[in-house]
């Protein structure tokens, strides 16, 4: 692709969250006639290539306009996305928005794991020509939109239920708890850090929202009947649930691992949308990126 293209509108800088995505993808870039890449050899390559586009976006809105963007990968490898590989992540994260300025992207999305790596410390870019978002706003969105539609599929009245939200501090889960500290009968909040609970449980109780805090997750477990993960780590236990819990696993890559998944009737991937219409990839790779349901 010509990196020199003036003026995109976006550029959304990603990685991929596991090497089933990867091998699907650089299979199918591949000449049927060369045959398939073994996962070994993938997986020696990968983490040398540089960041760097991948696909053109085209979106258009119903009243005709259109955006144009790109689509860069920091190529990130998915089984490297904690804190040992801090350092390297970083400077991949960068590499990929030094690649979207270069292309003169207007706006930078940066999707996944890219937003946690640089964990809101925005100040080491500069801002100049390019603004940055997260979108963890509409991450929010889809998540409390899922929770209510669950909870009324399920007939779990909202109103008589406690919402254990796991990463309750961070940006997603503060947004989440904003919006439905009104709507449940009591928030349950959990993270690693105390202090920071006890002053987000504090500003709840100056508005009388009932609540509960603890650092840990096998004390409020039990009381929840919904479930929001939305934590920066794995968490790897996760037990002593009230029968019918609903779950929402909304980490990015997901914060519980696919045993933990299969013990539970109502657990799902919240936090995501899918978009139907309306957009165009050129190449067209959509079969061989984003299988979640
Ligand atoms: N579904 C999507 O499309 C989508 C989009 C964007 C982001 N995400 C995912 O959403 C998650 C949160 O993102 P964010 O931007 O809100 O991150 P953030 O601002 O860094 O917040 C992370 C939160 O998780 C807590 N936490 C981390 N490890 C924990 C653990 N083991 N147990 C309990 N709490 C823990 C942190 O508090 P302490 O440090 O005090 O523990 C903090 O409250 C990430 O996994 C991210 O990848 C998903």
């Amino acid at each position: 692709m010509d990196s020199s293209t003036p003026c995109l509108d976006f550029a959304v800088v990603g990685h991929q969250d596991s090497w089933e995505n990867i091998a699907a993808f650089v299979n199918r870039l591949r000449n049927k006639s060369q045959g398939d890449l073994s996962l070994q050899k993938i997986k020696n390559i990968f983490p040398f290539i540089p960041a760097r586009d991948l696909f053109r976006v085209k979106v258009n809105s119903k009243t005709g306009a259109s955006i144009n963007g790109v689509y860069i990968d920091t190529f990130i490898e998915p089984d490297k996305l904690n804190t040992s590989y801090l350092r390297s992540n970083i400077k991949k994260v960068h590499d990929g928005i030094a690649c979207a300025k270069k292309m003169g992207a207007k706006v930078v999305a940066l999707g996944g794991f890219t937003s946690i790596v640089l964990e809101g410390n925005f100040d080491s870019i500069s801002t100049k020509n390019s603004k940055f978002t997260t979108g963890n706003t509409l991450t929010s969105a889809f998540i409390v939109k899922s929770i209510e539609k669950a909870a009324l599929q399920k007939n779990v009245d909202l109103k008589l239920s406690s919402l254990l939200i796991v990463g309750a501090t961070g940006d997603i889960g503060m947004a989440c708890v904003q919006y439905l500290k009104n709507r449940t009968h009591k928030l349950l909040l959990c993270a690693r850090n105390e202090k920071q609970l006890k002053k987000l449980s504090d500003q709840l109780d100056d508005e009388n929202i009932e609540n509960d805090y603890s650092i840990s997750l096998r004390d409020l477990i039990p009381k929840a009947d919904i479930i929001i993960c939305v934590a920066s780590s794995n968490i790897s236990e996760i037990s002593n649930c009230k029968e019918n819990v609903i779950i929402s696993d909304a980490g990015y890559p997901k914060n519980l691992d696919s045993k933990v998944e299969n013990n539970f009737d109502l657990i799902f991937h919240g936090g995501m949308g899918q978009v139907n219409f309306g957009f165009e990839f050129y190449p067209d790779y959509t079969d061989s990126f984003y299988q979640y349901p």
